[in-house]
């Protein structure tokens, strides 16, 4: 059982975790800063960042925090943290890929994408993007993704990205989250072919009591966890993004979950056949590179 004891010394490393003001972010951002990492929490608002730092300042960790805003849903936003990012630091060891929003109402991103797999998917492809070049000369560098057990019910509809057809919050939340697992493994395979030495590993942390369902009814949680059983406190849930992003075990190519799926301790996950389909992961990537501009690696 890999817990946050398993942690090694992170002393000297850098690691930008975004969405790190609350759930499993924030107990991802907890758990590197205590093993001595600097992490840079990379949120949508400064006045929630703000409020976490002060609250890792508190926490006897060995680390360093600092802030930096990225809204995701913004790739004007996205290039600007990344620029200052570039100019503040010259290493990235550990980036991961957290932030995310589920199940809400019909909304775009500026660009006019929607909303989920705008903010989950094409704004980290962006940001991973922009920082390649700097994991790429970072000795050990990581890119952790965080997909979700939804994806094995996802699809990619390349006509309704816009929701030009229609919107189904639930299954545009399960198509995000399948674009996080297949951009992680294109990047695995991409990387590989370059004989570049980041590692792109994906994670997904079970079901937790976050904020993520703040768009759901008390009723459809209830539903939720009668499927599901009870869901695990987010430090629990984190450990799947803490194992990939620092365990000498975990490889690029590989998704890491909870032993039981929704819950227990990380282990290998069996990747099911949407997570294989090169076809559909080789279009995603094509179509990101389109929309954000950006080549990698
Ligand atoms: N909780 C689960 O059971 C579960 C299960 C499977 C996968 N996941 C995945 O785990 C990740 C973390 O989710 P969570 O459960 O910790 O949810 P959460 O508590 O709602 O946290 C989500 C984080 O993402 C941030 N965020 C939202 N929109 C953003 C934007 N436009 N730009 C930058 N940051 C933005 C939020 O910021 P604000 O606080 O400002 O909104 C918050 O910090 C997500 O990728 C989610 O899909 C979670």
């Amino acid at each position: 059982m890999w817990t946050k004891k398993d942690i090694p010394d992170l002393t000297g490393k850098t690691a930008i975790v975004t969405g790190a003001n609350t759930g499993l972010g924030y107990e991802t951002a907890l758990a590197l800063f205590e093993a001595g990492a600097k992490v840079i929490l990379a949120c949508r608002t400064i006045e929630k960042s703000a409020q976490t730092l002060q609250r890792l300042s508190l926490m006897p960790g060995k680390g360093a925090v600092e802030t930096g805003q990225l809204d995701l849903s913004s790739l004007r936003s996205v290039k600007q943290f990344c620029t200052i990012f570039l100019q503040q630091h010259g290493k990235l060891d550990i980036l991961i890929n957290n932030a995310g929003v589920a199940n809400l109402p019909e909304s775009k991103t500026s660009e006019g994408y929607e909303l989920q797999f705008g903010v989950n998917f094409l704004g980290h492809f962006a940001l991973t993007g922009y920082l390649y070049p700097l994991l790429k000369v970072t000795s050990g560098s990581r890119v952790v993704t965080l997909s979700s057990m939804g994806y094995e019910a996802g699809s990619l509809d390349f006509e309704n990205l816009r929701s030009e057809k229609d919107y189904d919050p639930l299954r545009e939340y399960r198509q995000s989250k399948l674009a996080n697992l297949l951009f992680s493994l294109e990047l695995d395979r991409k990387i590989l072919a370059k004989k570049d030495r980041v590692l792109s590993i994906a994670a997904q942390p079970g079901a937790n009591n976050t904020d993520l369902m703040r768009h759901s009814t008390a009723e459809e949680i209830a539903m939720g966890k009668k499927r599901i059983g009870d869901f695990m406190e987010p430090a629990q849930g984190a450990l799947s993004s803490l194992y990939a992003a620092v365990s000498d075990e975990a490889r690029g190519g590989n998704l890491y979950q909870p032993d039981q799926g929704f819950s227990g301790y990380p282990a290998l996950a069996v990747l099911k056949e949407k997570a294989l389909d090169r076809i559909a992961a080789a279009r995603l990537w094509q179509l990101a590179e389109g929309v954000t501009g950006i080549q990698y690696p």
